[in-house]
């Protein structure tokens, strides 16, 4: 409904032709022809054939006429969509560096212009992911440091009556403060309630029909009322937060001494003789911690509330995780990383929960960086290309039944994990999600840690819990819900 209301909005403006080429606003050179989909109206392009429904389903639709890569147009601007496992690693691994370009979208491109890693491109993106791999590593990530924070938030969880939705966010949000401002916040702490509030309405707004429609024609949506001007003057407060952060490190740092990623960043700004090319200024620190905390919280956060609620809903897989769990672990201690490896029920409970919510459904979108082939099409620099992440997913070649949940998709007969390439959660290629060993380890040690001490309760019947995504696009949020926890 909202979409058909929006779509006559735009026929009015039709003939002020207030569109310009937009989801990025950078234009995409176009030489020869694109891959072929299907035929698009004058500056609405495919959104009608879209339909008003779930965007990575219908993209999934069009697939079974127009194959495993094709054109839509969003609006005026053209995407070239890769579906299905085969397309998705054919482009993203197989021609690595040439998928490894960020494609622009105007939600972000209008904060961070093209600064930090999320959104940079060229030498610029490189040196960036290079340090933040590094500095993330330095200050825990891949280390027993990040199994002690999370098992310090995981104790800050436990204990009824429990609220999924703030209580998670709160916990994941805590071990990326600890990697960044190096500190972590209490629960009831106004600045930090106030700072997960920003993020988690612009995630909300951003994966809306009006975040979507914003990145498809922005300079019709700049003059339209409508909660999407909410996200631009959030971004405005989390800058500000940001810098706060920033100065009161300056004040309290010793230089070569970094507590955290921002005093490392602070470090690296003052080897400027080092930095020609200017990498290394405060307008990136600035965004390089946007990115992080954008990247790395509601995603996780998201994929545990989704879980638990999947948890709900299936609660004889969740006592074969609990028994398995008393098994190996017991109720002595807390469940370890090294434990993984000899919990292999668990371990394929968790790959099938993120396969089966793909929280990144269409990924983030890439660019070609030269021009390319790809399955017999020719692509030129610069095609804006969306890789459908669900799709690998729901792909009927690697996945039995896939649009049903079930832990046997990650074990073998002998009831061994057993992992699988089309798991793509966190995308493939250079550009893939430099956070997904921490947010593997969380999604482990915090569902581990639940599950070992109580048993899940829905607040009514468990046959009634609805899994169907709240919003799509962006991000797949789980509807919302409540839940009991009692003590096993
Ligand atoms: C379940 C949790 C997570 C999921 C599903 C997820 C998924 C993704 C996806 C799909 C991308 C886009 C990759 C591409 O361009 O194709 C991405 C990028 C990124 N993620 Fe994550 N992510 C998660 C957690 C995290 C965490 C914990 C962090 C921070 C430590 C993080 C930081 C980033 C950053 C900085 C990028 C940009 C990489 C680049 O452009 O080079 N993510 N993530």
């Amino acid at each position: 409904m909202l979409i058909a209301g929006i779509a006559t909005l735009l026929l009015l403006f039709l003939l002020l032709a207030l569109a310009r080429p937009s989801w990025g606003g950078r234009a995409t050179p176009m030489q020869g022809a694109l891959p072929p989909g299907p035929t698009p109206l004058p500056l609405l392009g495919n959104l009608l054939q879209l339909g008003s429904g779930r965007l990575d389903h219908a993209l999934m639709e069009l697939s079974g006429r127009w194959g495993p890569v094709f054109t839509v147009r969003l609006g005026p601007r053209p995407a070239v969509i890769l579906c299905g496992y085969a397309a998705l690693r054919d482009a993203l691994v197989l021609q690595a560096d040439t998928f490894s370009g960020r494609g622009a979208m105007t939600v972000f491109e209008r904060f961070t212009r093209g600064n930090g890693i999320l959104f940079s491109n060229g030498q610029r993106w490189r040196t960036l992911r290079n340090f933040a791999v590094g500095a993330l590593k330095e200050f825990g990530l891949g280390t027993r440091t990040v199994e002690e924070r999370v098992l310090e938030e995981t104790a800050c969880l436990l204990g009824a009556p429990f609220d999924p939705r703030r209580l998670l966010d709160n916990a994941v949000s805590n071990v990326i403060c600890f990697v960044v401002f190096g500190s972590r916040y209490g629960y009831q702490d106004p600045e930090f309630l106030k700072l997960l509030d920003l993020f988690s309405e612009n995630f909300r707004i951003m994966s809306s029909r009006w975040g979507e429609m914003y990145n498809i024609f922005p300079s019709i949506l700049h003059w339209l009322p409508g909660p999407h001007h909410r996200i631009f003057r959030n971004f405005a407060e989390l800058r500000v937060f940001i810098s706060e952060q920033i100065q009161r490190h300056r004040q309290t740092r010793q230089p070569g001494e970094p507590r955290d990623f921002i005093d490392c960043f602070l470090d690296q700004m003052d080897q400027v003789h080092k930095d020609s090319e200017r990498h290394f200024q405060e307008e990136t620190l600035v965004m390089t911690t946007h990115n992080l905390f954008f990247g790395g919280t509601e995603t996780t956060s998201n994929t545990l509330r989704y879980g638990l609620l999947i948890l709900l809903k299936y609660p004889e897989v969740a006592a074969k995780v609990q028994a398995e769990l008393d098994a190996v672990v017991g109720r002595m201690r807390a469940p370890s990383l090294e434990d993984r490896g000899r919990l292999p029920y668990t371990n394929a409970v968790l790959h099938e929960i993120q396969r089966f919510i793909s929280v990144v459904p269409l990924g983030l979108p890439r660019a070609l960086t030269p021009d390319t082939h790809l399955h017999g099409h020719f692509l030129p620099k610069g095609t804006f290309v969306i890789p459908l992440l669900v799709s690998a997913h729901r792909d009927p070649t690697q996945f039995k039944d896939p649009d049903s949940f079930n832990p046997r998709n990650f074990l073998n007969n002998e009831g061994e994990f057993q992992s699988n390439d089309a798991f793509t959660p966190f995308a493939l290629g250079k550009r893939m999600c430099l956070g997904a060993g921490l947010a593997r380890s969380e999604i482990f040690l915090f569902f581990t840690a639940i599950l070992q001490r109580f048993c899940l309760l829905p607040v009514g019947s468990p046959t009634n819990l609805d899994l169907t995504p709240q919003c799509t696009s962006l991000g797949n949020m789980p509807p919302a819900f409540q839940l009991r926890l009692v003590t096993l």
